[in-house]
């Protein structure tokens, strides 16, 4: 199963979601946007006017949803694809992800969904490489200035992404870290077509 998934981390604006979406375009993988995924829990969380502190509230919340990514993501059958970019989302999903049980229920759905598909997987997210798939044939860790990252950034403040940027390598459970045997690519100066052939680079010397 190993040889067969690309597993991407890094914090916001590093270029995950681009470089991976265009990766698994390029193999005919499929891909797994698992930042998608926290961010609908929140929306529903919110749009159920469910408080954040509620974590049993929350919890139960995620462990009962049904989500999808693609083509639009939806959570219990309801599009939240434009709202997940939200201003109420940017500012809470940091705090719902980094509660341990929400972690446990979309992880497991993360390893089920790749389990199910009959190609390879390309999978992005904070901890794609540490938790969910710590034996992936090829780690990436991307990265890039805060300033280009915040640029790149059009629906989220710089100030909001920072909050996240803290939050999410400061929380206890599963923060974002670099697997000490991630390919680590500085993103600042490069297209996005330069990052793909670097990583499919890589995946050929490590095949
Ligand atoms: O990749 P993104 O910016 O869409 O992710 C949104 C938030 O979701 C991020 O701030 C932290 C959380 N997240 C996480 O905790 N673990 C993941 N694997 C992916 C995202």
């Amino acid at each position: 199963m190993s040889q067969d998934i690309i597993a991407i981390d890094g914090p916001g604006g590093s270029g995950k979601s681009t470089v991976a979406r265009t990766l698994a375009e390029r193999l005919g993988w499929a891909y797994l946007d698992t930042g998608a995924m926290y961010r609908a829990v929140t929306a529903e969380v919110l749009a159920e006017g469910i408080s954040i502190v509620d974590e049993e509230a929350v919890v139960a919340l995620a462990a009962a949803a049904v989500i999808a990514t693609t083509p639009h993501v939806s959570i219990n059958g309801r599009d939240v694809n434009d709202e997940i970019r939200s201003d109420p989302v940017n500012d809470n999903v940091s705090a719902v992800s980094a509660i341990p049980a929400v972690r446990v229920a979309m992880v497991e759905r993360q390893r089920a969904w790749a389990a199910a598909q009959d190609r390879g997987v390309v999978v992005e997210g904070r901890d794609i490489t540490t938790v969910v798939f710590p034996h992936a044939a090829l780690k990436v860790y991307l990265t890039a200035s805060f300033a280009e990252r915040a640029r790149r950034r059009e629906d989220e403040s710089a100030q909001a992404l920072g909050r996240r940027d803290t939050a999410d390598h400061a929380r206890t459970v599963s923060p974002l870290v670099q697997a000490a045997d991630a390919v680590v690519i500085d993103t600042t100066n490069l297209s996005v077509e330069a990052v793909v052939e670097e990583i499919l680079s890589c995946l050929r010397t490590s095949n």
